[in-house]
């Protein structure tokens, strides 16, 4: 057994739960780095991990398609859309709504290095994702004459520059006191015997614990506390990978605050059964949640009703508006934590690649943990574009050409007639984060390209 002066605590327990190959390369690291290793191990929760690594299997029989409000098409459904979109201007003028982006992720799946919210995804510009939504985060302030808080979570592999590249753009116009980026949690990996692995002699591989740490990270990195004190009553939550997202929809705040809801979700169709998306459901205990696409059975994934539509078509497209409360309610202690989810992965750790478990916790699992929750149809063609992979479906490719589809559409219902020449429009958000934002009399320049 090895021995450092005041460590004896951690010593025993990795000992005690047989995993003291990480000391591996013990003699070869000086003091510093057996203190490094040591403290990295005495943060790590070896009673969860062999929770995690014995699981259980999931149940996936237990659950019918979930009730949403639906996209309004008779005179009463508009009348409750249009009640809902001034309720929420209301509360959104009463500076009570923050915005929250999960950018833990790295472009690497997109083939550049970096953040992924770095990726520069407008049609002309080439404004990067996260430049995209901070000015709308800057144009929805405008809008409503209040300071709307932008809150970021990275991850440890891409804090740092993601602080670096907000500095350099000076915060996209929004004041460096409404800007807080934290990272998010991280969780060791294991091996396929439950073994921890070493990501060099004197650290512990890990993975960033899912974008359901996010209320953790919020939580324990204090944002939270400050949006209290701020008087922040709602949070609204995105993905860093979607350009369309309506980040502060006053429909949807409207109808979360008139539902009283905890949390709130927005649904669209899915384009077709093997779409990546999640689908909302109704389990048997009457709760609302996601299944993800692939632990929905095969049979249900096909499965249509009787005027042929998808009987699971609600696809999640991660957006959520949650009470400050009820976050509140869930990361303080007494309550229970979001589940883990195992995912079998290849592991880029010392000794070269392995196979192993990943553990993450899913956003949407906080659903399942209230009974007051909405879901809202909403069009996929006027806020689902996102990027995820470098060629083919979701790809740069295919979200620009629905970035200047939409943009396009905007200008139409606004009467303002597009020269037959144009074929690329980029709209910056600073002109208009909605259809009514554009200005009247503005015409549109024959040419073949053109930014407004
Ligand atoms: C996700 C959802 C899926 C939904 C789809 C919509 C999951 C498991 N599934 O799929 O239900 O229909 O988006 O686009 O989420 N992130 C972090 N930290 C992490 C992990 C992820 O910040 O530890 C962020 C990423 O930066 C990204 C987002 O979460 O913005 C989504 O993660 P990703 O792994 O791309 O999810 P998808 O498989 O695309």
């Amino acid at each position: 057994m090895i021995h450092f002066s005041g460590y004896d605590d951690v010593i025993n327990r990795i000992y005690g739960h047989r995993q003291e190959h990480v000391f591996k390369h013990w003699d070869e690291l000086n003091d510093a780095d057996k203190k490094h290793l040591l403290d990295d191990l005495k943060n790590i929760d070896l009673e969860l991990m062999e929770k995690l690594y014995a699981g259980k299997p999931q149940d996936t029989a237990a659950f019918t398609p979930a009730p949403f409000i639906e996209l309004p098409k008779t005179a009463e459904q508009k009348a409750a859309q249009a009640k809902a979109a001034q309720t929420g201007v209301e509360f959104i003028k009463k500076g009570l709504a923050a915005a929250f982006v999960v950018a833990g992720g790295q472009g690497s799946r997109l083939g550049c290095e970096g953040p992924k919210g770095m990726f520069p995804i407008a049609p002309i510009s080439g404004k990067t994702l996260f430049q995209i939504h901070g000015e709308k985060i800057l144009a929805y302030s405008r809008k409503y004459k209040t300071s709307i808080p932008w809150l970021v979570m990275t991850s440890v592999d891409n804090h740092d520059d993601t602080l670096d590249y907000f500095e350099k753009m000076n915060f996209f116009g929004l004041g460096k006191n409404d800007v807080f980026i934290f990272p998010q949690n991280m969780i060791p990996s294991l091996d396929t015997d439950g073994k921890l692995v070493l990501e060099n002699p004197c650290s512990i591989f890990k993975n960033p614990d899912g974008h359901g740490g996010s209320l953790a990270a919020l939580s324990g990195s204090g944002t939270l506390e400050k949006m209290k004190e701020r008087g922040i009553r709602l949070i609204s939550y995105f993905q860093v990978d979607n350009p369309l997202i309506k980040i502060i929809d006053p429909e949807f705040i409207g109808y979360h605050i008139l539902y009283g809801a905890d949390i709130s979700s927005k649904a669209i169709p899915k384009a077709y059964p093997e779409e990546k998306v999640g689908v909302f459901v109704k389990f048997n205990n009457g709760r609302t949640g996601v299944v993800e696409y692939s632990d929905l059975p095969a049979e249900k994934t096909t499965q249509r009703g009787k005027n042929g539509e998808l009987l699971y078509r609600a696809g999640n497209i991660a957006v959520h508006l949650f009470s400050l409360d009820f976050i509140e309610s869930l990361t303080s202690e007494k309550k229970i934590a979001l589940p883990f989810h195992t995912a079998r992965k290849k592991l880029p750790v010392y000794a070269g690649e392995i196979e192993g478990f990943k553990f993450e916790k899913f956003i949407f699992d906080a659903i399942t943990m209230t009974e007051r929750s909405v879901i809202m149809e909403t069009l996929r063609e006027d806020e689902f574009a996102p990027v995820k992979n470098a060629a083919g479906v979701d790809s740069p490719e295919t979200s620009q050409r629905l970035m200047i589809e939409l943009h396009k559409k905007w200008l139409t219902q606004r009467g303002v007639s597009i020269p037959q020449r144009v074929s690329v429009i980029e709209i910056s958000p600073l002109t208009a984060v909605a259809p009514e934002d554009i200005p009247s009399g503005l015409t549109v320049p024959n040419k073949e390209e053109v930014e407004l």
